[in-house]
């Protein structure tokens, strides 16, 4: 997984995509494979639409990236007002997948906050959770002193907690001008000399880490940052192009006003102003056309009111013109057309690709190349995020969908999940049940099966699977008229339909027990190869963090032995779901602090574990809060490979893994998909009784992924 960096502003016109483009350019330079990711489309809006995102435009125009298509802001604010915010994070996660592919780093370019988008904050900070973000906090000194600068990234910091690793500093005037200073190894060498740019920064550099955060780039105040093309003036007064001149080229520095005597307006003719006068001001208009023949590159003029300029005099200029000078013409008053100038978007247009290289060029040099270079050699774990596992489960379900059997077929929640799974492509759900009855109760539940869900009869369909099933239980006795009465329950049935290879895998207990939904799995499917029982897990979504929790439904009271099994088959089920796997040994006591045969038989499983899977990372006994929280870790069981990170959490006991997983769902409101049943030969999963139908639509998920992976990938 790539290294996401989330760049967030402190406040309004920070330069957030200036920015974002330089630290693109600067870990391009140190030969790092860099994405680019805008989640939310911020383009200039035409009328009401948007129309383009002009980051991602500029970053596409600029270099090799493609960055994926932002989400349109319409459509997130919809799902935002319905409640949706997980489907909001999910598409997020997706489409940064896509901008991850192959690379190492990727900048993801968070929302600024605006008028229309009241919600960036809540936003900027879900989706850092969503794809498990480091967060710089990009700020600026060009309205504001340094002591409020360091009050917006104290706000900040709060709404995005340790994820924010530092900051990075814009617009800071330093009494230079255009020339740039050499790309240096680590801010701090900046500092030491007597140049003045140099102790601008070492004074800012001294306050800003006294406050704790960490200067990651310290951007100077360039005029050429913010000179716009005076075509993009033009374009954005709606101005009338009197002469067109080199208006493509000439860029905008300064603007100033010609309304005193062509003798004291004389000092506005400067290389790179935009000089504004009333149309009927013949003497400034001769006055720029001779400033432009002595040699001064204006950018341009732009000549007010309604007053047309004196044919005669344009004439006389037509030499200034052929020179490349431009002339525009705006119906306003002289004040009016200088202020809707100043309060132009100097932002950089979608169009200007010469202006954001600059910036972008310019930018790489003043960000901590010390940084750079960590993160060019970075290889940080990613933490896989609720959205993030939610994506991956539906989006590997549906590269090959399976034949899920739903022996619960009249069951109303049942029925919308299958709904959802066959319309999406996430499965296709075999429903058992009398036809008739599926339908009404469809009817009187508003649910609408659509095409892909199939509804198979109980009665017309157990014939064929009397033999089959006298053959698996006849040394138990079992004879053809208990085989044909055994059949009759809808999850027999179903598990028998699996074990002749007609379906792909069961999901089924939103009405049956959990001993009745796995007790025909355990009796007719059996163990995989190479395991001695059957155990589950649960994929604990909690805010930040996946966990993966066993044994929670199955076995009562584990041997050591067994237990030692449960621990390395959800380390397994961890890995093939994309959890790195540190693997904790729950007790009431952390290492040898408490005693008693609970405590021992804890201990004796992690021994038998680092036995049989040598490579695995485990430890225990360890208390809950030793296992998960980083400081009680270091404190109790100080050196643990696992102690404070533990990403498996094994239960010594059913009462303790269920009363556990039970508290933290419902107490927590956390998402808990499962139980997914492990060691089996093929896929049965059983459902709480309480499960919603977001939780059996990602059981149906889980149980078509490992079907896969029993047939080794191969869709029937
Ligand atoms: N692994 C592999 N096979 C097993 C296991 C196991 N863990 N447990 C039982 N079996 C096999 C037996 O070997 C036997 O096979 P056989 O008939 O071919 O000889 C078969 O399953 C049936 O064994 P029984 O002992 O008759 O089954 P039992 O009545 O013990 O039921 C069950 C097994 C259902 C798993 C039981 O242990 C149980 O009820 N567990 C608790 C379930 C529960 O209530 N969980 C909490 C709620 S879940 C939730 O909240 C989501």
């Amino acid at each position: 997984m790539p290294h996401p960096i989330l760049l967030v502003p402190s406040n309004h016109d920070v330069g957030l995509t200036s920015v974002c483009l330089g630290l693109v350019r600067a870990l391009d330079r140190h030969g790092v494979h860099v994405g680019f990711f805008k989640p939310i489309c911020q383009g200039k809006k035409n009328g009401k639409a948007i129309v383009a995102d002009t980051s991602t435009s500029l970053i596409r125009a600029t270099t090799h990236i493609d960055p994926p298509e932002p989400l349109n802001a319409d459509y997130v604010e919809h799902l935002l007002a319905e409640g949706e915010s997980d489907t909001v994070t999910e598409e997020i996660v997706a489409r940064f997948q896509q901008a991850s592919l192959k690379n190492d780093v990727v900048i993801v370019e968070g929302l600024v906050p605006s008028s229309e988008q009241v919600y960036s904050v809540r936003l900027n900070a879900a989706i850092a959770n969503a794809i498990d973000a480091e967060v710089v906090i990009i700020g600026d000194l060009d309205k504001t002193d340094l002591e409020h600068t360091i009050d917006d990234h104290g706000i900040a910091r709060h709404a995005y907690g340790s994820r924010v690793i530092g900051c990075i500093l814009n617009k800071i005037h330093d009494d230079k001008e255009e020339e740039e200073a050499p790309a240096v190894t680590g801010i701090l060498a900046r500092a030491g000399s007597p140049d003045r740019h140099k102790e601008v920064f070492f004074d800012l550099i001294a306050k800003l880490e006294q406050t704790g955060m960490r200067p990651l780039g310290l951007i100077p105040f360039r005029k050429s940052f913010n000179a716009p093309r005076v075509k993009d003036v033009s374009d954005q007064l709606n101005a009338r192009i009197i002469c067109q001149g080199d208006i493509e080229k000439r860029r905008v520095r300064e603007i100033r006003i010609a309304a005193a005597s062509i003798e004291r307006s004389s000092a506005v003719f400067n290389h790179g102003s935009l000089v504004v006068t009333s149309g009927d001001r013949s003497d400034v208009i001769l006055g720029a056309a001779l400033a432009t023949l002595n040699g001064v590159e204006l950018a341009g003029l732009v000549l007010s009111g309604d007053t047309e300029p004196d044919e005669r005099i344009m004439d006389l200029c037509r030499q200034a013109f052929t020179a490349g000078l431009p002339v525009l013409s705006f119906p306003g008053n002289t004040y009016e057309t200088a202020r809707s100038i100043f309060n132009m978007d100097f932002e950089i247009p979608l169009g200007d690709s010469e202006r954001a290289r600059l910036v972008m060029n310019s930018i790489a040099n003043f960000i901590d190349t010390d940084w750079i270079k960590s993160l060019a050699n970075s290889k940080r774990e990613i933490r896989l995020s609720p959205p993030a596992f939610r994506y991956q489960l539906i989006a590997q379900a549906r590269s090959n969908p399976q034949r899920i059997v739903l022996p619960e077929g009249t069951e109303p929640r049942i029925l919308s999940a299958a709904a959802i799974c066959a319309k999406r492509g996430i499965a296709k759900p075999v429903l058992l049940g009398n036809e008739k009855n599926i339908r009404t109760v469809c009817d009187s539940s508003n649910i609408v099966l659509g095409e892909g869900v199939e509804i198979i009869d109980i009665e017309s369909n157990i014939d064929p699977y009397i033999e089959p099933m006298l053959e698996l239980r006849k040394s138990k006795g079992m004879t053809q008229d208990q085989a044909r009465d055994a059949l009759h329950d809808s999850n027999v049935l179903g598990t028998m339909m699996m074990k002749m290879d007609h379906v792909d895998g069961l999901v089924s207990g939103a009405v049956h027990s959990t001993a009745n939904t796995l007790r025909p799995a355990l009796q007719l499917i059996k163990t995989t190869p190479g395991s001695s029982l059957v155990s589950s897990v649960f994929f604990m979504c909690l805010p930040n963090q996946v966990l993966v929790f066993g044994d929670c439904a199955v076995n009562p009271n584990p041997t050591a032995e067994q237990l030692a099994d449960i621990a390395i088959q959800s380390a397994a089920s961890a890995k093939a779901f994309g959890i790195p796997a540190r693997v904790a040994m729950i007790s009431y006591s952390t290492g040898d602090s408490g005693a008693g045969v609970d405590v021992e038989k804890v201990a004796r499983a992690t021994l038998l574990v680092r036995e049989r899977a040598p490579g695995l990372l485990v430890d225990g006994p360890l208390q809950y809060d030793a296992a998960t929280v980083p400081s009680v870790g270091e404190q109790k069981a100080s050196g643990s490979p696992v102690a404070g990170k533990a990403t498996v959490i094994i239960f010594p006991d059913l009462n303790t893994g269920n009363t556990t997983y039970k508290a933290v769902q419902r107490s927590a409101d956390v998402l808990s998909i499962g139980p997914m049943l492990q060691g089996l030969a093929k896929p049965v999963n059983d459902l709480s009784r309480g499960a919603t139908v977001e939780d059996i639509v990602f059981t149906i998920a889980l149980t078509a992924i490992q079907a896969q992976a029993t047939k080794g990938g191969e869709g029937k």
